[in-house]
């Protein structure tokens, strides 16, 4: 199959991004060698005109397709409105009242503008609830790009549980004093640590479905139960989760109410907005005199701005249309079946991991639980996999499909033959 054609203004921008830009990227690393001008529905296109099934979604955002009509027009009404005020608007107040009917933690919410801020202010409100200052998270989970979600979320050379260890640069040492680390779906282990380090917990932060790693039976169950016993506050980072596995979220997909959670990505339409939402005895730290003369403080130049909640309600108005999710979960169903069947065909050591709204593979030749049992896996392949596959018209994060409620037969079909040559040519 042919190259994808770069034309000569792709070339400069391309050129210029590499100049200006450090590493060439914007720290968004689906790709370096494209420059995507525009996107409908489940697919985008290149500034050369070469077109992609998409299932990057700008990195989960776009679940009911890119340019949906209905949040193009809501977001048109409001732009002639202004865009936004540092007051309270009505969009935001009808998005919190939504989240708070759907998810079934959410008493009470409060807008930030990014995931890693949602997840920042959930830990310091469960730290503020707790009067404790340590936060436990699992080897491997991401919570964003704030200091104590970058512990131990890619440790080339992990440390003995709980001792946690930065994944970047810049990061205080100090921080390391400050986070525990468990490994995920091993329960035995996380409820040991939690009884040993209880009474200097302030929360626990975990994703229900860590990456692509779905929780085993139990995990999720006995989280809440040793959480609960100890009155540690339990935070879902529900970013990727909420309103994807459901639309309660993963805390209705596998049944298990966490204390605090944190949304984003869905639920604001693919514009920069992101919630806290969780008991009203927690989220009450938000409020200034709730307890005391000091609150948990939060604020933000364009948290709950009017663009992105409507953004947000007409999304959600989508998703509450009769059949979302079930072909949602079909579409879903059939690349993964499919994928799993041209890996065994190819006889390819590979895993297909995920659930059907989000899953990928990886080159592996054994079952995956947790951050450490993927050590081994072939990432080189997967780049190259998924290089393969942008010649052939598929795009995606570098492990992750995300698949929305717009991908059809047409897209399922050009997915299954684009897998097809690309495993042969791997
Ligand atoms: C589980 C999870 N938490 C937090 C974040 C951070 O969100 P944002 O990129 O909006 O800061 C992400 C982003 O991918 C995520 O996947």
């Amino acid at each position: 199959m042919a190259r994808r054609q770069v034309s000569a203004r792709e070339r400069q921008v391309l050129d210029a991004a590499s100049r200006l830009l450090p590493g060439g990227s914007n720290g968004n690393t689906v790709t370096m060698d494209t420059i995507i001008a525009s996107g409908r529905g489940p697919r985008v296109w290149d500034m050369s005109g070469n077109e992609y099934v998409d299932y990057a979604l700008g990195s989960g955002p776009m679940l009911i397709g890119h340019a949906h009509p209905e949040v193009v027009a809501a977001v048109e009404a409001q732009l002639s409105k202004g865009t936004t005020y540092f007051a309270l608007n009505e969009h935001m107040v009808l998005l919190a009242e939504e989240i708070a009917r759907a998810v079934p933690c959410a008493e009470k919410v409060r807008f930030a503008s990014s995931g890693t801020e949602a997840t920042f202010f959930a830990m310091r409100a469960a730290r503020a609830y707790r009067g404790r200052d340590k936060i436990l998270k699992f080897e491997g989970g991401f919570h964003g790009m704030n200091d104590y979600g970058l512990m131990s979320m890619s440790p080339g050379e992990p440390l003995d549980f709980p001792a946690p260890t930065p994944d970047a640069l810049g990061i205080p040492e100090s921080v390391e004093g400050d986070m525990l680390v468990a490994p995920f779906n091993d329960i035995e282990t996380v409820a040991a640590i939690i009884e040993r380090h209880h009474d200097e917990l302030g929360g626990v932060i975990v994703e229900p479905l860590q990456r692509i790693i779905p929780p085993k039976p139990g995990f999720l169950e006995g989280l809440r139960d040793v959480t609960r016993q100890y009155g540690v506050p339990l935070i879902f980072d529900e970013i990727v989760t909420g309103f994807r596995f459901a639309y309660g979220g993963a805390q209705e997909y596998y049944g298990v109410t966490p204390d605090l959670c944190a949304l984003g990505k869905a639920v604001a339409g693919g514009f920069p907005l992101s919630a806290i939402a969780g008991r009203a005895d927690i989220m009450d730290y938000f409020a200034p005199g709730a307890h005391g003369e000091k609150h948990v403080m939060q604020e933000g130049t364009l948290n709950g701005n009017p663009v992105a909640a409507v953004a947000g309600l007409a999304t959600l108005q989508v998703l509450r249309e009769e059949g979302a999710y079930e072909r949602l979960f079909e579409t879903g169903a059939r690349l993964m079946g499919s994928l799993r069947e041209l890996l065994y065909q190819a006889e390819m050591p590979a895993q297909v991991v995920g659930e059907p709204p989000m899953f990928d593979v990886v080159f592996i030749d054994h079952a995956v639980g947790d951050y450490r049992d993927t050590l081994d896996r072939d990432q080189a392949k997967l780049l190259r996999f998924n290089e393969l596959l942008r010649e052939r018209g598929v795009f995606k994060n570098n492990s992750k499909y995300y698949v929305s409620t717009v991908h059809g037969d047409s897209e399922v079909e050009e997915t299954v033959a684009a897998w097809r040559s690309a495993l042969g040519e791997l």
